[in-house]
């Protein structure tokens, strides 16, 4: 009896040690970034992280699906049943705070942010963006533009057609006809996520209300029964008219290879295309070009990406070396240069980027930043779920009114609509 009993201690503390072992020697970091950029930029700061670490073996638990339309759902089912990653990427405000902070998903970073210099080295406004309480809980990489026309200029020139430093709304309905009359795609896309005609509809929406109206509709002082909102919804319908025939069955990233390869022309899409074009060997000012969204100059549809500590992250404490080694200078700066976004920190290094890069630099300095409603930041995740639902309805039945009354109605329910 007794040596079975001393066998079961043995046995127990055996497995003890050995878990002891496990955590702490492995990290698991959980994204939605699978396209051929996107992996790529990650594994720059895995591989940064393994320089200094060589002996943790990190997890990559990505799931694709651009804009995380996969990836939050199975997220969500792990922090319920209790079995997070150690660290995970989101999105700034309503998605950072109704997802993770508020239900007590995540632990504060502030001892990070002191230890590190953080709070000297990111903007107080940015720092406000992922704080409760004057904890941060978030240590944000990047930042992206997602209201950017990009296009195929080789395409353009053989048709005589010049873009300047803008481009109107309507403008780029005359070129578009002047295309389709030629045969050729005007605008691309590729909804086999519904997000991604969202940034056309939402980049139309910014583009038509200014940011002031806009703003507004989030704090509920523009209706969305507005006749400027009843506007942006028809000229997205006719943008819609000019798309390639096969963009239900193409992700958002096959639809900048599309445009890469000149078989469409204009594609209205966040900057992490820009990463897709680099990689697919363009040029920038010679084979692709970018404005402002029609409407939109001076305005900076501001989406962030960062990455959280789990509250009793399985492995917390090389999970803090990996978001330590996020925030470093030259980290920021190499994934950044892959990934199509600027530095979240503010001492990058600019003369490292590009044109297109440092053109999105100056604009987010000069320009008045916004929030996105597609990627989680300006509402929360039950009104962006129904702007998916009601985009796919719009796409099919091309119901203006049906569309506004369906987003007033549910920015009422979601208690910031007029
Ligand atoms: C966004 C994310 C970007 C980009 C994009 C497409 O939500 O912030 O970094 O990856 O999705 O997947």
């Amino acid at each position: 009896m007794r040596f079975w009993y001393l066998l079961l201690i043995l046995l127990l503390s055996a497995c003890q040690t050995e878990d002891q072992t496990d955590s702490n020697h492995q990290i698991e970091i959980f994204t939605w970034w699978t396209s051929g950029s996107e992996a790529a930029a990650l594994q720059s700061v895995i591989d940064a992280y393994q320089t200094q670490y060589p002996d943790v073996k990190v997890i990559n638990a990505s799931i694709a699906g651009g804009g995380g339309s996969a990836a939050r759902p199975v997220l969500q089912t792990r922090l319920v049943g209790g079995i997070p990653p150690d660290t995970w990427q989101t999105h700034h405000g309503a998605e950072l705070m109704g997802q993770y902070i508020n239900p007590g998903f995540v632990t504060s970073m502030k001892d990070l942010y002191e230890s590190e210099g953080w709070y000297e080295v990111f903007s107080p406004s940015l720092i406000n963006m992922v704080s409760k309480d004057d904890e941060p809980y978030l240590i944000v990489l990047n930042l992206h533009r997602s209201n950017t026309l990009w296009f195929n200029k080789l395409v353009l020139s053989e048709h005589g057609i010049v873009i300047g430093e803008t481009l109107s709304i309507e403008t780029l309905f005359e070129i578009a006809e002047q295309l389709s009359r030629a045969g050729v795609t005007p605008m691309c896309m590729g909804d086999t996520g519904i997000w991604a005609t969202g940034i056309m509809f939402e980049n139309t929406l910014l583009g038509t209300l200014g940011p002031d109206r806009y703003l507004g509709l989030w704090n509920g002082s523009t209706h969305f029964m507005d006749p400027a909102v009843m506007q942006a919804i028809t000229t997205y319908g006719r943008l819609l008219d000019y798309l390639n025939n096969d963009h239900a069955a193409l992700s958002w990233d096959q639809a900048a290879d599309k445009m890469a390869r000149g078989d469409c022309v204009f594609y209205s899409m966040g900057d992490w295309a820009y990463g897709e074009f680099k990689r697919d060997g363009l040029v920038e000012n010679i084979d692709f070009g970018w404005v402002a969204h029609p409407g939109s100059e001076g305005t900076h549809l501001m989406v962030t990406d960062g990455f959280t500590l789990a509250k009793d992250a399985p492995n917390a404490d090389v999970t803090r070396d990996m978001l330590r080694i996020m925030g470093e200078r030259e980290v920021q700066e190499n994934f950044n240069l892959i990934k199509g976004s600027i530095c979240a920190r503010t001492d990058c290094d600019r003369s490292r980027f590009g044109p297109y890069l440092q053109w999105a630099m100056d604009e987010y300095a000069n320009g008045v930043a916004v929030p996105t409603v597609i990627h989680g930041s300006a509402a929360p995740a039950d009104f962006q779920q129904a702007l998916n639902d009601a985009l796919t309805d719009f796409v099919v039945r091309r119901d203006v009114a049906s569309f506004a009354e369906t987003l007033a109605r549910e920015a009422q329910m979601s208690g910031f609509g007029s």
